[in-house]
């Protein structure tokens, strides 16, 4: 029996700044990745003011998919793909963020790659903002601690509404927007909001002031969005690392709800409309000055979203009493320990695929909407063997796993789900890293660390593995 019904979208995952390259062409500007060096395991990737031409940017290039894409998109034909996920850079449509008039050749290079992917009966699904933010709004502006990128977002996204919805139905606003939940990380705040603390700061306070102008900005987004088509679908897209209790201990309990709740805080105000009681008392409780305008309210109830997009690559365990001070770049938290009963990955990300069946039911039990996997993957090192091949089994075996349990939770479960796209369906940079090294992709792309290569692509095994998930439904894995 077929669990997963007949237009289930299967397809593949990434973000424009991660494999497009390109970075200046076309009369694009800079945003905040393109200021990010490259790091490695455990060692962070770093900001620097401005383009610096003797620093090594592993965005900059990327796969260059921005003059390869009919070949790529010929191969996600081939793999049969349903559905291709992918963003429009705002740095493309607006340079600085803050100009009248969009950049034609911008709009005109994803009408190609939107009606090429259509060409192949792919049907393209738009993250507006996948950390793309213009540098110049984070250097002049402050980032989203700015108010004034609440219109010059919501104009970017009519633009884009208006240029793309006959071709792209499916859409989300902000894609991880939950990431900076974690204010210890430096690059999370950042590439969510173009964002750095200052010493001044308070952390919490400028996280909830430059969350509710994301809010308020992914709101009107949804609102423009169904004005000018009513049918577009258009989602919210959080980070879904489940908190589990270390153990039955009521404190251990406690604290994951705790910490479960930052998980959530954004999809909750973006799927009811306003916000959850205990964000209202931790402003409250620590005097935290929002920005509040009157209408606020009614901007957040007239723009809910009309699914939940999210990414799930693993599962985190907090444990009461546990203080780690290390900055978290695996899902972890401060009171974060090791699972016993899961192992990890190369990069510490641990495998928990029945965390995804647990994650869609709570999602599905707390907000009662159509759920979207965007993002599943497992990041490892791949290499050619002496046969020329090369043979990701372990890439094969997380999805499988993870795929089984996707189904379980639709089929047993009754979980609505729309669709699925594994992350990095090609090799691309690393978002945490900015290693080509940690690889996602079902096509290999010959391109090092230090952006040596040919860029060449290559089918690995799990490409056709996945071709024939893909035919069957789900049914052969
Ligand atoms: C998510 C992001 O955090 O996970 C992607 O939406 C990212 O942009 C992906 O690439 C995997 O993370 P990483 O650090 O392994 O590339």
């Amino acid at each position: 029996m077929n669990a997963l019904p007949k237009d289930f979208l299967w397809g593949g995952a990434v973000a424009a700044h991660q494999f497009e390259g390109g970075w200046n062409a076309g009369g694009k500007g800079p945003s905040v990745v393109d200021v990010l060096t490259a790091g490695a395991h455990g060692v962070s990737r770093r900001v620097t003011e401005v383009v610096d031409p003797t620093e090594y940017y592993p965005n900059h290039e990327a796969i260059d998919f921005y003059n390869r894409f009919p070949e790529d998109v010929a191969l996600f034909g081939e793999l049969g793909l349903k559905c291709f996920r992918t963003s429009i850079q705002w740095t493309r449509i607006f340079p600085r963020g803050d100009e009248d008039e969009p950049n034609e050749e911008g709009l005109a290079f994803y009408d190609e790659v939107f009606d090429c992917l259509l060409s192949q009966g792919i049907e393209p699904v738009v993250t507006l903002s996948h950390f793309e933010l213009p540098l110049h709004l984070a250097r002049a502006y402050g980032g989203f601690r700015n108010r004034a990128l609440v219109d010059l977002f919501a104009r970017f996204a009519r633009v884009c509404f208006e240029r793309f919805h006959t071709k792209v139905r499916y859409w989300m606003t902000f894609n991880e927007i939950n990431n900076q939940m974690d204010t210890n990380n430096a690059l999370f705040l950042w590439t969510n909001s173009g964002v750095t603390l200052t010493e001044q700061d308070r952390a919490r306070e400028v996280l909830f002031q430059v969350a509710h102008h994301e809010l308020l900005a992914s709101a009107l987004a949804v609102r423009i969005g169904h004005e000018i088509a009513p049918d577009l679908q258009i989602g919210c897209m959080i980070s879904h690392v489940p908190v589990y209790p270390f153990s039955c201990d009521p404190e251990d309990v406690m604290a994951a709800q705790v910490a479960n709740r930052d998980r959530f805080f954004f999809s909750d105000v973006h799927v009811r409309g306003h916000y959850p009681a205990y964000a209202l008392k931790e402003i409250e409780r620590d005097g935290y000055n929002v920005g509040w305008q009157p209408g606020d309210e009614e901007i957040l109830a007239a723009g809910t979203v009309d699914y939940v997009g999210f990414s799930y690559y693993m599962s985190t365990v907090v444990r009461a009493g546990v203080h780690n001070d290390e900055e978290s770049l695996n899902g972890a938290l401060s009171n974060s320990v090791p699972n016993p009963h899961v192992k990890a990955s190369d990069w510490g990300w641990q495998i928990d695929p029945v965390g995804l069946r647990y994650s869609l039911n709570v999602l599905a039990d707390r907000y009662e909407k159509p759920l979207f996997i965007v993002e599943n993957g497992f990041g490892a090192v791949d290499e050619f063997a002496s046969d020329g091949e090369i043979h990701d089994q372990s890439r094969i075996d997380y999805l499988r796993a993870h795929i089984e349990q996707m189904t379980v939770a639709v089929e047993h479960d009754g979980v609505n789900l729309m669709g699925y796209t594994p992350w990095g369906i090609i090799d691309l940079v690393s978002f945490t890293t900015g290693e080509m090294k940690k690889r996602y992709g079902m096509i290999h792309v010959d391109r090092d660390n230090a952006g040596n290569g040919t860029l060449a692509r290559s089918k690995k095994d799990s490409f056709n593995w996945y071709a024939h998930v893909i035919a069957s439904n789900g049914l052969a894995r």
